[in-house]
């Protein structure tokens, strides 16, 4: 079992009051002890929330610890192109700056499920989302540059329960082929890492860092397809953590070393896990950052193939 990597603790000491930062999926898990962490750092941060009474339930627990905090929630469902278009629209009415967008949201190992627009649930939400999300505040974190988007993927971009991480461009959202939770679950998180290769390449010079991370094995409600989540808080909790699972304010390091650490502006595109579960043992003990041991992660041709095949799922292409 390896050790997660923690933040140099002068990160954590950071006075973050002139920033704004945006999480996605704020109210749970690694997204709550985000905000946290840079609500305690004085930075303003929005909560975007599938359901709002979360979100501010989740606020309410911050600021019974952090009276100052300064949060904002607001709705925002990843699986509605509609809810991401008007997030992105009242955000933009709302704030000239962004410094972070933090795409963290997801789902994982979904029974097959599709959103309004036809897509796969975790396709739809994991990457489709969070990419139109993305490029309507594309002028914004150039406008606040130098600032970063920071996509949560997962080490099982690389395999998911023994499926390999490909992204199936024949047939991405199982219209025509045997659906797999976690092989689609796999898929999805590959396509956050393309995404943010992808979009490191096409705002280089800009001032806005892209890059990826993996957050560990966290214990959060994620595995709530898999496991009920009781089981895996109380039931095999001591024999969970004995096999790699860690807490999630361990799992929110990576995401906190990406947005945060000043040498992160010199590696755009890279793909950061502060410990893996690999099939390439030397990738387990991680690092910052750590290279993929799945060689679709570094195609740079399906990168761009997906970009164009996303543009035209979420209405963008020709406009962006
Ligand atoms: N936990 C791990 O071991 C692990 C490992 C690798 C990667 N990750 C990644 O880390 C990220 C955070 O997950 P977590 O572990 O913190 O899980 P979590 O506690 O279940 O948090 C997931 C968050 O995503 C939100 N969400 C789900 N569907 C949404 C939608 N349609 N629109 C907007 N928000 C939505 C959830 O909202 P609700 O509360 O409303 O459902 C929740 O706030 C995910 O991207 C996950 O893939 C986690």
């Amino acid at each position: 079992m390896s050790k997660p990597l923690m933040l140099r603790s002068e990160l954590l000491d950071l006075d973050l009051s002139a920033k704004i930062y945006l999480i996605t999926g704020a109210n749970s898990g690694i997204g709550f002890e985000t905000a946290r962490q840079l609500a305690k750092q004085k930075a303003l941060v929005v909560m975007a929330c599938r359901r709002v009474e979360d979100g501010q339930a989740a606020a309410e627990q911050i600021r019974a610890a952090l009276p100052t905090a300064r949060l904002e929630v607001r709705e925002l469902d990843l699986g509605r192109l509609e809810s991401v278009r008007a997030f992105a629209r009242q955000f933009t009415q709302d704030h000239t700056a962004l410094h972070g967008l933090i795409n963290n949201a997801g789902v994982m190992n979904t029974p097959l499920t599709r959103t309004a627009a036809g897509f796969e649930l975790q396709f739809g939400v994991n990457h489709l989302g969070h990419f139109l999300l993305t490029e309507l505040l594309t002028q914004t974190l150039k406008a606040s540059a130098p600032s970063r988007v920071i996509n949560l993927s997962s080490a099982y971009h690389d395999r998911a329960m023994g499926r390999d991480g490909v992204i199936h461009f024949d047939d991405p959202h199982y219209t025509s082929r045997k659906y797999d939770g976690w092989e689609a679950y796999a898929q999805s998180k590959l396509a956050n890492v393309l995404h943010a290769q992808q979009l490191a390449e096409r705002l280089a010079g800009a001032g806005v860092t892209c890059v990826s991370v993996h957050p560990g094995w966290v214990r959060t409600r994620l595995i709530r397809n898999s496991l009920p989540v009781w089981v895996q808080n109380y039931v095999l909790r001591p024999a969970l953590h004995l096999a790699g699972m860690i807490e999630p304010w361990e799992g929110a390091q990576s995401t906190l070393h990406a947005l945060l650490a000043p040498e992160v502006a010199q590696q755009s595109g890279q793909y950061f896990s502060q410990t893996g579960q690999y099939r390439d043992r030397s990738c387990n003990s991680g690092g910052w950052p750590l290279r993929s041991p799945n060689p679709n992660a570094h195609d740079t041709a399906a990168a761009a193939r997906l970009w164009k095949m996303s543009e035209q799922m979420v209405g963008l292409a020709g406009h962006a």
